[in-house]
């Protein structure tokens, strides 16, 4: 059955929000204001999901509708901003003890930004998940990607036509190297004659069949090596946007022992290595590590340790008395052991990197009975979609 709604809020995953004889309805890709027509997919006991009836269109991407790639790019870049903004006030009013009055977001370019993805094959399609079903959608062209990903994806799918075992790529780009990442049931043989010329690092199979094991950038002025199964910040401009908040931060702290946990690839650690005494790594990708201790060597750095393992074991361990803990956590947040750690410990500053504003406040809000909330930025890493990056800068209450 057809209902007309209208939308009158939005949920942090920016569907619209309606109400049909006040349940909740979630719309995905549906204006604030707008009068829709919809129907309804899913029906729970205190909320449904409706899906729109007529066609929308945005102009840089044919798939938009129906892909679960993007979820805001039907507005303007002016109200994704805002949207973000008003997501991050509604969520820390809910959940932590802060109203967030006035809140800075940073842009950034809203195209042809990423230098990762991750695409989904089936036969001679490859593609992205439908929005909310695993149902693939086949792609030609994604203008999110960087255009040198784009070409490669062009490649691939002629590639899919002829050779239909594989099940999954991932492409890497990073200052106009790629890396490619094939797994499936297809011949070594075919794969690398086809793709070993274009790209500089092939990997079937979690085998690197051609070229090099890693590829290298330069983030303000220090190079980085960064293997297959290390984390990178996705946004091209947008990672150098981060870290000179991390930076700005740390500077202004005057810091001198500092553990940057969840480190990755060191990136952090080595940015801010030239402002304090000593930094101490801790990440759980073996890969990863081994990537910081080669980007420590790299860039002649000499102050800095890092150490492979879970956070909150490791940390444990460390002899040190740290003044500044920066935690750049996945979207899980940091785990409640390292919440206990955090609160005994008692440590000057806690610079909180995050990519979920929701488990940011739920950790705030933990940390909240000895640290206080100082600052807070956010960048837009991710424009067109509700993702999100911020840089929060937490103090030690005073001890009456
Ligand atoms: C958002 S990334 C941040 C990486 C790094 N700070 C950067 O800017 O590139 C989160 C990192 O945490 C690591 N990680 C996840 N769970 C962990 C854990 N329990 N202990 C240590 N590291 C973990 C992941 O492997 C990933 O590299």
């Amino acid at each position: 059955m057809m209902l007309s709604v209208k939308i009158i809020d939005y949920d942090h995953q920016g569907r619209g929000i309606a109400k049909v004889d006040s349940k909740v309805v979630f719309i995905p890709k549906a204006k604030l204001g707008e009068e829709v027509s919809i129907k309804l997919v899913k029906e729970k006991k205190n909320y449904s999901i409706g899906r729109r009836c007529d066609t929308l269109k945005v102009k840089y991407c044919p798939y938009y509708q129906a892909c679960g790639g993007c979820q805001i790019g039907h507005l303007t870049y002016d109200e994704q901003l805002e949207y973000k903004k008003n997501t991050v006030k509604n969520i820390f009013s809910k959940y932590t003890n802060y109203n967030l009055d006035s809140l800075e977001i940073i842009p950034t370019k809203c195209y042809n930004y990423r230098n990762k993805v991750t695409f989904h094959i089936k036969e001679d399609k490859l593609g992205y998940y439908e929005e909310e079903t695993n149902n693939l959608i086949p792609i030609d062209k994604c203008n999110l990607l960087d255009s040198d990903i784009i070409t490669l994806t062009a490649s691939l799918n002629s590639f899919i036509k002829v050779h239909k075992k594989l099940t999954k790529a991932i492409i890497k780009s990073l200052d106009g190297k790629l890396m490619l990442i094939l797994e499936g049931k297809e011949s070594k043989e075919s794969i690398k004659e086809f793709f070993s010329s274009t790209v500089s690092s092939l990997y079937y199979n979690n085998k690197l069949i051609s070229g090099v094991p890693s590829l290298m950038i330069d983030v303000l002025s220090k190079k980085f090596m960064v293997r297959k199964d290390s984390f990178f910040q996705i946004n091209k401009e947008g990672i150098s946007l981060i870290y000179k908040e991390v930076i700005n931060l740390v500077k202004e702290l005057n810091c001198n022992i500092i553990y940057d946990l969840y480190c990755g690839t060191g990136t952090i650690s080595l940015l801010i290595s030239d402002y304090a005494k000593k930094v101490i790594g801790i990440e759980v990708v073996e890969d990863a590590v081994r990537d910081a201790k080669s980007n420590t060597k790299l860039n002649n750095i000499t102050n800095t340790e890092f150490y492979l393992g879970d956070v909150s074991k490791v940390i444990n361990n460390l002899d040190y008395t740290p003044d500044t803990i920066i935690l750049d956590p996945p979207r899980s947040g940091i785990s409640k052991d390292l919440i206990e750690f955090l609160l005994s410990l008692k440590v000057k500053n806690i610079i909180y990197v995050s990519c979920n504003p929701l488990t940011l406040a739920r950790d705030i809000n933990l940390l909240d009975s000895n640290y206080f909330l100082k600052s807070i930025k956010l960048v837009d890493e991710f424009p067109n979609t509700y993702h999100l990056e911020s840089i929060t800068l937490l103090n030690l209450r005073n001890e009456k």
